[in-house]
Order: C-alpha cells, then sequence, then structure tokens
C-alpha cells in the first residue's frame, strides 16, 4: 500500500494554542503584554517607545494582510504579487474579483469540497483526484490552497481535520512577518515561519481545466465558510465522513472490481451522481488508487487531468532550463528521498536500489559485474544475496539505447576528470562516465555517506548546491498574504524539474513525489504517454 510522502507519522501538533476563534480584533495584545514589566522602567522608556511604533506599524500590516484576499491587495502588495504569480497577476483562481462580497451563485450550481492533508505531493494527488470526481458529478470543485512546509496537517479524520485546518491558518496573524528584530516571537507566531499557502495555478497551469470544469477557491478552512461565501447550510451538505485514511474508494461499476487494495468501503460513482444536496463533502481524496474506474470516459478524464498536472511556474522553469543547459542536456539524475521519518529509516536500501538501477538497468552491466563493481566501491566482500537481488534486479529493464549513450557520452567527455576508480571499472564499460544528478533532500551533499556510491562510481556529480548562481530568481518570489519568501519551499520543486529533464531518472522506492517525477514530468517532457499506477 501506499504511504504518505510526510506528516502522518510525525507530529500531530499542528494546532495552535489559539482560541479560536482568532481574536482579530486584538493585534496589538501580544506585543504590549508581553513586556508588562517593562512600562515602570524609565530606562526603557525610550525602547518602549519604538516598540509602540512597532505595534502601530504592526497593526497597520496585519490590518492590511488580514483583510488580504488574493486579488483584493493594495498597490504595494500587488507588485509582490506580479513578481510571484507565475502568469498574469490577475489569473489565479484565487483572485478576488468580489472584493469580499459574497459571490452570486447560480441556482441551479452545486459544489464539492475536500480536505488536503499532508506534503505537497499527496495535496497533489488528492487535488487531481477531486478534479476528477467534480468533473465526472458536474459540481464546481471548491479547491483549498498548496500548502508548503516542512510541518504538514496530518491525516485525521473528516471533523477532526476541519477543525486542524481551521486552526492552522494566518488570518489575523499578518503582525507576525514584521516582529522587529531583537524582540522574542510572540507565542501565536510560533508556527507562522513554518508554512505557506499558495493557489495552486501558482504551479500548476490549469487553464485547460478550467476550460472544462468549475473552479472556486476557498481561501479560508474556518467553519461556516460554506454558509458565509456560498450560503450552503448543514443540512444541504451531504457529508461522507471518513473514519480511516483509505475508507472510500469510488468505483464506476460496483462488485466486479478487486476488494483488496487497502479501502474499507466501495462508493458507487452513479450513487454520488443521484445526490441532489448542493454541496458535497469528502475528508481525505488522497491516494493514486482512491478512483477505480472501468469506463473509458472516465479514464480518458483522468488521464488528461494527470497530464496537466506539471509544474509551470515560468521562473522554476527557467531556472531549471539553465542548470540542464549547464549539464549539457545529457546527464542521468537520481531523486533520492532520505531525510524524514520513514525514508531515513529505508535510506540505506533505497539509495543502493537506485544506484543499482542506475549501473545495472540503465548502463546494462550485467548482475555479476554490477555486484563486482559495488564490492570495489564499497569495500567489502559480503556481495549481494539473493534476497536482494529480488528487489535489485529488475527483470523488464530498458538499458539506455545508442542515442541515449552517445547523448550522454557527448556533454560528459570534455567536462569530466576520469577517476581511480572509473579506471579500474573502465573495462567493464568503455566510456566515459555520465554526469549524474543528485536531486535529493539530504543536507550536505559533499560529504554524505548515503552518496559516497554514486560519486565513487560518477566522477562527475552535481546538485544545486552547485548552481547556486541559478538561483538567485529565486529570492524575489514572496508570498504576498503572509510575507514569506517562497525560495526554500520552491527549491524542491527546482530539484525534481532538473531531475525530469534527465535522460533517465531514478526514483526512490515508495515516495509518491519520485513517482510524480518518473511517472508524470519525466515522461511528459520525453514526449511519452504518462504512467498510471493506479493499482495502490
Ligand atoms: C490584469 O492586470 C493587468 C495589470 O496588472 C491589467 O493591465 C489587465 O487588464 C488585467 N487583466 C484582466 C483580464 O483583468
Ligand atoms: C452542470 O451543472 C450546471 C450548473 O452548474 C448546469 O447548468 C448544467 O446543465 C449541468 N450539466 C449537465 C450535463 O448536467
Ligand atoms: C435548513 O436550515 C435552515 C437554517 O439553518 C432553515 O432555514 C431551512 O429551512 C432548512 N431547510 C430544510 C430543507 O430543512
Ligand atoms: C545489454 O547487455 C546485454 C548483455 O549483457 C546485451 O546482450 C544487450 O544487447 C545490451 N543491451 C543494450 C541496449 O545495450
Ligand atoms: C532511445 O530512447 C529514446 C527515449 O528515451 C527515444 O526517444 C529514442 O527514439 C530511442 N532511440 C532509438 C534509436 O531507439
Ligand atoms: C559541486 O560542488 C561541490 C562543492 O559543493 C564540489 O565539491 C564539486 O566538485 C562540484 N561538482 C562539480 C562537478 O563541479
Amino acid at each position: 500500500m501506499m504511504t504518505l510522502d510526510r506528516g502522518v507519522h510525525q507530529r500531530t501538533r499542528i494546532p495552535r494554542t489559539r482560541p479560536y476563534p482568532p481574536r482579530a480584533s486584538t493585534p496589538l495584545g501580544p506585543c504590549v503584554q508581553a513586556h508588562p514589566r517593562n512600562r515602570r522602567n524609565v530606562k526603557l522608556g525610550t525602547l518602549l517607545l519604538i516598540f509602540t511604533f512597532a505595534c502601530v506599524a504592526c497593526f497597520g500590516s496585519a490590518y492590511y494582510l488580514f483583510r488580504t484576499r488574493w486579488g483584493t491587495l493594495p498597490d504595494h502588495l500587488r507588485a509582490l504579487y506580479a513578481d510571484s504569480a507565475p502568469f498574469e497577476a490577475n489569473t489565479s483562481i484565487c483572485d478576488d474579483n468580489t472584493h469580499g462580497r459574497r459571490a452570486p451563485i447560480d441556482p441551479n450550481e452545486r459544489f464539492l469540497a475536500y480536505l488536503p492533508h499532508s506534503g505537497f505531493n499527496n495535496q497533489r494527488i488528492a487535488f487531481e483526484n477531486a478534479l476528477v470526481l467534480s468533473r465526472i458529478l458536474n459540481r464546481t470543485l471548491i479547491v483549498p490552497p498548496v500548502r508548503l512546509g516542512d510541518k504538514p496537517v496530518p491525516y485525521f479524520p473528516l471533523d477532526r481535520l476541519s477543525r486542524t485546518l481551521a486552526l492552522a491558518e494566518k488570518n489575523g496573524l499578518g503582525h507576525c512577518a514584521h516582529v522587529p528584530p531583537g524582540l522574542s516571537t510572540p507565542p501565536e507566531c510560533s508556527d507562522y515561519f513554518d508554512f505557506s499557502h499558495i493557489p495552486w495555478d501558482w504551479l500548476i497551469d490549469l487553464s485547460l481545466v478550467k476550460s472544462k470544469q468549475k473552479l472556486l477557491c476557498r481561501w479560508s478552512f474556518a467553519e461556516g465558510w460554506f454558509n458565509d461565501i456560498l450560503g450552503i447550510s448543514e443540512n444541504q451538505t451531504f457529508l461522507m465522513r471518513d473514519h480511516n485514511l483509505y475508507h472510500y474508494r469510488f468505483v464506476d461499476n460496483v462488485g466486479s472490481s478487486n476488494r483488496n487494495n487497502g479501502y474499507l468501503e466501495d462508493v458507487s460513482i452513479d450513487a454520488l451522481v443521484q445526490r441532489k444536496q448542493k454541496l458535497l463533502l469528502f475528508g481525505s481524496l488522497f491516494g493514486s488508487a482512491r478512483l477505480q474506474f472501468h469506463r473509458e470516459e472516465h479514464l480518458e478524464m483522468r488521464r488528461e487531468i494527470r497530464e496537466a498536472m506539471l509544474i509551470a511556474h515560468p521562473i522554476l522553469n527557467r531556472i531549471s532550463t539553465s542548470i540542464s543547459k549547464a549539464l549539457g542536456d545529457a546527464y542521468l539524475a537520481i531523486h533520492l528521498r532520505a531525510s524524514e521519518s520513514k525514508f531515513e529509516r529505508a535510506s540505506e536500501p533505497n539509495s543502493r536500489e537506485i544506484w543499482w538501477t542506475l549501473i545495472h538497468q540503465f548502463l546494462n552491466l550485467t548482475l555479476d559485474d554490477t555486484s563486482r563493481l559495488e564490492r570495489i566501491i564499497q569495500n567489502n566482500e559480503r556481495g549481494v544475496t539473493a534476497m536482494e537481488l529480488n528487489r535489485l534486479n529488475s527483470p523488464n529493464r530498458v538499458p539506455l539505447n545508442d542515442t541515449e549513450r552517445s547523448a550522454l557520452d557527448m556533454a560528459s567527455g570534455s567536462v569530466c576528470p576520469r577517476s581511480q576508480m572509473y579506471a579500474s571499472a573502465q573495462s567493464l564499460l568503455g566510456n566515459n562516465p555520465p554526469l549524474l544528478y543528485i536531486a535529493t533532500d539530504l543536507r550536505d551533499t559533499r560529504n554524505h555517506p548515503l552518496l559516497l556510491r554514486f560519486r565513487a562510481f560518477f566522477p562527475c556529480t552535481f546538485d544545486l548546491s552547485n548552481f547556486s548562481s541559478h538561483l538567485t530568481l529565486l529570492n524575489q518570489l514572496v508570498n504576498p498574504v503572509d510575507g514569506l519568501p517562497l525560495r526554500r519551499h520552491f527549491l524542491p520543486f527546482v530539484d525534481a524539474l532538473i531531475a525530469s529533464k534527465a535522460v533517465r531518472v531514478a526514483g526512490t522506492r515508495g515516495s509518491t513525489f519520485s513517482y510524480y517525477i518518473e511517472d508524470i514530468l519525466w515522461r511528459r517532457n520525453h514526449d511519452l504517454p504518462i504512467k498510471q499506477r493506479g493499482t495502490f
């Protein structure tokens, strides 16, 4: 069964201990109350004055930010928006052309909403499923923002996830971005800098999707949002309360489908079509096998939506293209996820498997030769056990063809010195070692032990740290709604895009982000049909 990329087994302390609903009217509170004892201290009078001024200033910004929705930005923030938004500054589905008023709604319009959770790619899979479902059901999809950051909201059953998302918002916390240096962070700001919400169409070009179905941006998870914005009360809502991450699976032919792939309950699409409530509200829609389709038109719809899931931010594309060019447009790539929870635990076998993919599958060394090479590199005599071989040896490997090989040779020939190691393996290979790009979430890539086996065989390895001069464009990207720089959050996308431009890429077992790169991004870059891993 597919496991979540991030967060599920991690901390569950997402809800702040902030009162709910947030006290929007007291942005000055924390600033003043934080230092009550300073007041009688004359020497600190000046400080207090500066302090008060800062509070007033932060109140000003907080007011702006609290009032701000996409599209109702004041001019000075609109400039930031124009720089950060991928397309025309006013084309996001989250642009608010109603200026905060309730949007007029077609009385026949029906809606579908779901609750997002976990890391970026799991949110993306849920979004993809939601797009497909809402298109089939002819309902407007209520689209949540993407949450970027290292501390994702984990999965919870519907009611708890709903509360958790409502608490993990930044409404009323605009002052956090403006706490003067030297002052301690007010408690309500403790996780302000951990994450940032952006609209989906900042990353993904939704124009084709929008031409086929209606989308509506949900900018807030506050309780009552559906009623306040859409005028939909609870008695017009059909709730599908999931109790478990793999609870509901949606099928278009009840009965005949295989039952045992981990979901508890099958729900027929036809039954959902019959639902007349204005709003269908789901919990999690994550899971590559959540939609089990047999009908051709449904499969086709899903393929079209999956194919649209490309990262289409012009600055991210520009940077990754320039780095790919610097590598001669011909290199091998790996995507190694190894720095959080389950990936860290499996990092040794995973990196070994990736290495085997490069050497045995792509470069077409025999099992014996690959194993011999590994012994030289790892400097041990243990070799490979039969069981390990089972995992390392892929029966349907597709070695590099001549075209790919000569492209790689050409790019590497001039740049790379032949290492000692390589000389000893030369008889096995005969060519120059290809350039290798390492996309990874590991820090300190230069000395990391997990990367040694790659560096030993590929004398010319690169990662993002070799291209910092290409990355300066990222510094200008700021999320105008919370004032946070987006560079840190966008780096993994740059890494993924570079890997997806490689001649071949090998990803991490069990990582849906790696599958996204291998099955969608890489294949689209090479004009191949995307792969639909719908089996789990
Ligand atoms: C989008 O915004 C630009 C300026 O920011 C403006 O010139 C243009 O007319 C707007 N387009 C639409 C469709 O509103
Ligand atoms: C889809 O829903 C819209 C209302 O949002 C309605 O006007 C249209 O007729 C529906 N289409 C079909 C095929 O039911
Ligand atoms: C739904 O609830 C609202 C109040 O929340 C009430 O005014 C309305 O009559 C109810 N409608 C139905 C069909 O029960
Ligand atoms: C891969 O190696 C085998 C021998 O181990 C050889 O028969 C085959 O032609 C090679 N394939 C390619 C595409 O180089
Ligand atoms: C080699 O593989 C690439 C796909 O990576 C393909 O586009 C190309 O046509 C292949 N070349 C030959 C000669 O088979
Ligand atoms: C990439 O950068 C590292 C230092 O960060 C350096 O040791 C390495 O030689 C560089 N790789 C290449 C191929 O230039």
